[in-house]
């Protein structure tokens, strides 16, 4: 392990913000957590397990530990004629490793391509995008339970996975450290072609049979051409989740709001673009002192420079209550607030 005290968190929070934390350690092996656990007695300390800080607003400094897995091998645990199933540790950058199964045409998360962050957060809100998300091929997830002072895991249906949801944002939320995942994966992919803009975009360049090489190429082009690149611009993605509602609600906002984008999830809830709504109350591309809605998709928040973290969750929360006015909608927050 490598130790720093009175350590700038500035490089590992996708907003940029300076904020410090009291103690930072780089966890070098999964098995090092114990003896860390046993060093800090962290089940009575305050402590963050922290990957790329790319789903997280810090507001202040960091009174306690912050840890951050450097390990991140990846190996394959076993294979058959139609599966592939690979274990991989938390330190390992997510898009890399995406990239890694497009190369050997590997099938099942090539719709997850430029999404930031390390491997051991992706269960954490079960990171989703353009009709995939990680519960789809995820088997197991090892960790280190603090209270418990043991390594445990659990499969799929333990986690609870949801629309950006699972155990660990919930019930176990800064209770354990996610030491490696356990992805199981196709090696006759199958294309998920479900998403307008991917449909679209495929056709537009006469792509009739694509391979998940061309999915994903397509995917993170309409990627860069919406969201901003947090090496240009402070942001943590989408700041806020797409609300739920019932399905009386939705049919009492479509008679006001004929063009209300929506997709049934079942035959009682609809889920609605919280794009859509920011943007109907006004404040898309809106600039408020040092941040500001992105002009392009408004779901992000962004920094424009000198943002504190508490600038930030002002303006979110000026936009929650202007949704809230118009719309009785309660957006809930995406993104990690420390
Ligand atoms: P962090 O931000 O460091 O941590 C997030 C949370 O997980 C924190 O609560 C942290 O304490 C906890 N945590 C992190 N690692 C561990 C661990 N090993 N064990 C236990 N707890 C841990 N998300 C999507 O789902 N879909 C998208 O399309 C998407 N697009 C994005 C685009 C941009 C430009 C950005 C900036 C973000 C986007 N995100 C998206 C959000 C983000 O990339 C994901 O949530 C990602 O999984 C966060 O990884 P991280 O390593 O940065 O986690
Ligand atoms: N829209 C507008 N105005 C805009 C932009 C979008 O009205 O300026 C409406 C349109 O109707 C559009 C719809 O919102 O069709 C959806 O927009 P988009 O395809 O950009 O996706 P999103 O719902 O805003 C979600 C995820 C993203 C993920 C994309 C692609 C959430 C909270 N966000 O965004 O995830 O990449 O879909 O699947 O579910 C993230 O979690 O950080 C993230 C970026």
């Amino acid at each position: 392990m490598k130790v720093y005290n009175n350590f700038s968190l500035k490089y590992f929070n996708t907003f940029g913000l300076n904020y410090t934390c009291e103690t930072f350690i780089e966890v070098e092996y999964a098995e090092e957590i114990y003896s860390i656990n046993k060093k800090y007695n962290l089940s009575q300390k305050k402590f963050l397990v922290l990957g790329e800080g790319s789903n997280i607003l810090f507001t202040k400094d960091f009174d306690g530990i912050v840890l951050h897995p450097s390990f991140n091998n990846f190996t394959v645990e076993q294979e058959d004629s139609e599966h592939i199933y690979i274990k991989i540790e938390a330190g390992k950058n997510w898009d890399e490793f995406v990239r890694y199964t497009v190369e050997k045409n590997i099938g099942g998360i090539e719709n997850l391509i430029s999404i930031p962050g390390l491997v051991g957060a992706a269960p954490i809100q079960n990171i989703g995008a353009y009709g995939q998300e990680i519960k789809d091929t995820i088997s197991f997830v090892h960790f280190f339970d603090f209270e418990k002072n043991v390594f445990r895991v659990y499969d799929n249906r333990q986690c609870s996975f949801g629309y950006r949801d699972s155990i660990f944002k919930n019930r176990l939320k800064n209770k354990i450290f996610i030491t490696s995942i356990e992805l199981k994966l196709d090696k006759n992919p199958k294309p998920v072609l479900d998403y307008y803009d991917v449909k679209n975009e495929l056709m537009k360049n006469g792509i009739k049979n694509p391979t998940i090489k061309d999915i994903s190429n397509i995917i993170s082009k309409i990627r860069e051409n919406k969201l901003p690149s947090p090496r240009m611009i402070g942001n943590a993605g989408s700041f806020f989740k797409n609300p739920i509602i019932d399905k009386n609600k939705f049919e009492a906002l479509k008679r006001i709001y004929s063009n209300i984008p929506f997709f049934y999830l079942n035959e009682n809830k609809v889920k609605i673009p919280a794009a859509w709504l920011i943007e109907k109350i006004g404040y898309k591309g809106k600039v408020n002192g040092n941040v500001a809605t992105y002009h392009k998709q408004p779901l992000v928040l962004i920094n424009l420079g000198n943002a504190s973290g508490n600038e930030i969750l002002d303006f979110a929360n000026e936009i929650k209550n202007e949704i809230l006015n118009q719309f009785d909608i309660d957006l809930e927050l995406e993104v990690n607030v420390v």
